[in-house]
């Protein structure tokens, strides 16, 4: 099989997870800085960013006349009530939201997320309008196994069961193996694109028009060859969203 592109079309979509990073300071320089350097280099990208949950209305200003969306880094699975510090997918629809990052491996691991709760999350960023961007990938004994496509499989098929399959006509699916998350190591591009493509056969018929990103150490001097990858349309940025010219080189590999 030829994995190289062209393949059906598919908007290149590039967003960054700041993760727990940030100042109304820093926010401010980086954010200026990324509107007019896209601005200049006029990319065909879609771009999000995903700041933490206090700094979304700041951002939400800032980005405002810009191109960039704007996502939040997880939500809560309920729309109100009684549930001290969490965030409804309804206020960040408010806040000016499109996007949602649900189920990171961060999330699952450190806030002990299973993938039922990741499933009623993904019904709920659904419920308010906001676009789901689903997070899956095995651990590195998991890959070490040979388990990533039994363990990707097993994560989507938790929310297929809860949601359908139509549904994923509105999300975007993001491939992270835990073991490249800030290591400094990422998958090959031939074996990010084999679980890519595996990804796509497990949506069926939503599998072919589905935004498909891979994260995991992505940097300007890897971006290229794994976004040239046929069932790669983009990636989610951890570490290098934080640096101006180190994302805009990746917003330009992505289109
Ligand atoms: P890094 O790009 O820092 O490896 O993080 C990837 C990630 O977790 C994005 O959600």
């Amino acid at each position: 099989m030829d994995a190289q592109k062209p393949g059906p079309q598919r908007r290149p979509l590039v967003v960054a997870n700041w993760k727990l990073n940030g100042s109304r300071r820093s926010n401010q320089a980086l954010l200026e800085a990324l509107v007019a350097g896209w601005k200049a280099q006029s990319g065909s990208a879609e771009v999000a960013i995903c700041p933490p949950f206090i700094y979304l209305p700041q951002a939400a200003e800032l980005l405002e006349k810009s191109e960039f969306y704007l996502g939040g880094q997880n939500l809560s699975q309920y729309s109100e009530g009684a549930y001290t510090g969490e965030v409804s997918g309804k206020m960040l629809a408010e806040t000016g939201c499109r996007y949602v990052i649900i189920g990171h491996s961060e999330r699952r691991q450190l806030f002990n997320e299973t993938d039922e709760l990741v499933a009623e999350k993904f019904a709920a960023a659904l419920s308010h309008g906001l676009t789901p961007i689903l997070c899956v990938g095995e651990s590195l004994e998991e890959c070490d196994g040979g388990h990533t496509l039994a363990v990707v499989g097993r994560q989507l098929g938790v929310v297929i069961d809860k949601v359908g399959l139509e549904a994923f006509a509105r999300a975007v699916v993001a491939y992270e193996p835990v073991w490249a998350i800030g290591t400094g190591r990422h998958a090959t591009p031939a074996d990010a694109q084999r679980v890519h493509a595996y990804i796509r056969e497990r949506l069926g018929v939503q599998g072919e028009t589905i935004q498909v990103l891979y994260g995991g150490s992505v940097k300007p001097d890897n971006a290229p060859e794994l976004f040239a990858m046929a069932d790669i349309d983009g990636g989610l940025i951890g570490g290098a969203s934080l640096k101006s010219e180190d994302f805009l080189a990746i917003c330009r590999a992505a289109g």
